[in-house]
């Protein structure tokens, strides 16, 4: 078995090839199959950036619009389904809910879960990118004792999951283009992001032969946390904390660098990214333009703005090569469009959809695949004789 070292948080440690996402830390890049995030943001869409990730090229005019179609065609669930996400308590966590109902699904679909066959794999992918979208909206409802919607067909992804969202039911629902677009483009930013925490989890669970539902309940568990996918929750949190202990940031930030137990600046710092994420830059500018268009002054955003100045020029940000991660900006800008902070998250593992379906799908088509078993380095006791209870 040779030498065995530890790497933990698996540092420096790749666990596959893939073909899918480029980031280079340093200099700041992402590419999803080679795009720069910024062209796919700017003239792209969700679904065809979907579309991009998991069959690996742009599609034609006419593949695009079949794949729209056939996902669209499937946003309906199944009465049975709709009860099911009826009955969890009003407080429950949607990130608990949703990665219940992404398992759920799968009791729904037996036609759909053998792993090694390209065409339930095919439709569990439009079926889950499908349903994920009534899913979602389905959590945010549930959080608000609100009854729940059925899917529009008529109308584009984004949109009509903005409408089950938020629309009254029997009343006329237009979403604001503005909100539209800008959805559309925050899913795009977070689609992929190759092996961070989630995504690695989606693949090592895929690794067992699982099915691609239960995979990617798992990516929405390991999402969940503060540290992860949570982050954005987390900031919003944070700087309501600093607003209601009279807005200085000054002194937050000092709690930061003093290292006070659990006190982190939220939003800041990235595994990988050792310069200005490239999402974050976007979404900033995204935060500015939607907040302006929905005529909010949001006091919280010129309080992130004043700690990432403060942090910017700060010895310790700086020395530690730290900057704000597209968690920093997003949360403001979900609840300038009427989100709650729980739903921000849940947010996140919608865009992330596409990219951990992509990477569980080049996963099982790489010969390279085995099942994932880290090793590790045993400190406990060496071998001593059992000692009846009476004796010890
Ligand atoms: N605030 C204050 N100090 C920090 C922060 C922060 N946000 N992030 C890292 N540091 C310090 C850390 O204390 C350590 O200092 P020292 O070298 O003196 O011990 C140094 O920077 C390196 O940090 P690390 O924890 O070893 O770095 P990591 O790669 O293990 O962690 C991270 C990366 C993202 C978990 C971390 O930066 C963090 O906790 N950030 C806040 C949470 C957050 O915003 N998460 C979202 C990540 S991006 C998108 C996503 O995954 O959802």
């Amino acid at each position: 078995t040779g030498l065995v070292t530890v790497d933990p948080g698996f540092m420096n440690t790749a666990s596959c090839e893939s073909k899918i996402t480029y980031i280079d830390g340093d200099a700041g890049i992402l590419r999803y199959r080679g795009y720069p995030i910024e062209q796919l943001a700017e003239h792209s869409s969700f679904l065809e950036v979907a579309y991009l990730l998991i069959h690996g090229a742009l599609p034609s005019t006419s593949e695009l619009q079949a794949f729209e179609e056939r996902v669209n065609r499937h946003t309906l669930v199944h009465e049975d389904f709709r009860t099911f996400m009826g009955t969890f308590p009003r407080n429950a966590h949607p990130m608990a809910v949703m990665s219940s109902a992404l398992n759920a699904l799968s009791t729904f679909y037996p036609e759909s879960l053998d792993p090694h066959d390209p065409e339930a794999v095919e439709l569990a992918t439009v079926l889950i990118l499908a349903k994920t979208r009534t899913i979602t909206s389905y959590v945010h409802r549930t959080s608000k004792g609100e009854p729940l919607l059925y899917p529009d067909y008529s109308r584009g992804y984004v949109e009509d999951f903005l409408r089950m969202t938020f629309a009254v039911p029997y009343q006329q629902y237009e979403p604001d283009p503005v909100v539209v677009r800008a959805l559309d483009k925050l899913l795009i930013l977070h689609a992929d992001h190759e092996q961070n925490c989630s995504t690695s989890t989606v693949r090592i669970v895929g690794s067992s032969n699982a099915n691609l539902y239960a995979s990617v309940a798992a990516g929405i568990n390991a999402l969940s946390g503060p540290l992860h996918g949570g982050a954005n929750e987390a900031v919003l949190k944070m700087l309501a904390e600093i607003k209601a202990n009279g807005g200085d940031a000054s002194a937050f930030m000092k709690r930061v660098k003093d290292k006070e137990p659990g006190v982190r600046l939220m939003g800041f710092g990235h595994r990988v990214y050792k310069n200005y994420d490239p999402r974050a830059a976007n979404v900033k500018e995204s935060a500015d333009a939607v907040l302006a268009a929905l005529g909010k002054d949001d006091e919280l955003l010129d309080l992130a703005r004043g700690l990432e100045e403060i942090a910017l020029n700060d010895d310790y940000f700086v020395s530690r090569k730290l900057y704000p991660n597209v968690d920093f900006y997003t949360g403001l800008i979900y609840k300038a469009m009427g989100f709650s902070e729980s739903m921000f998250t849940p947010l996140f593992a919608l865009g992330r959809m596409p990219g951990w379906i992509a990477q569980w799908r080049e996963m099982m088509l790489d010969p390279q695949t085995k099942i994932g078993r880290p090793r590790q380095v045993y400190t406990g006791a060496t071998e001593r004789d059992y000692v009846q209870v009476a004796d010890r």
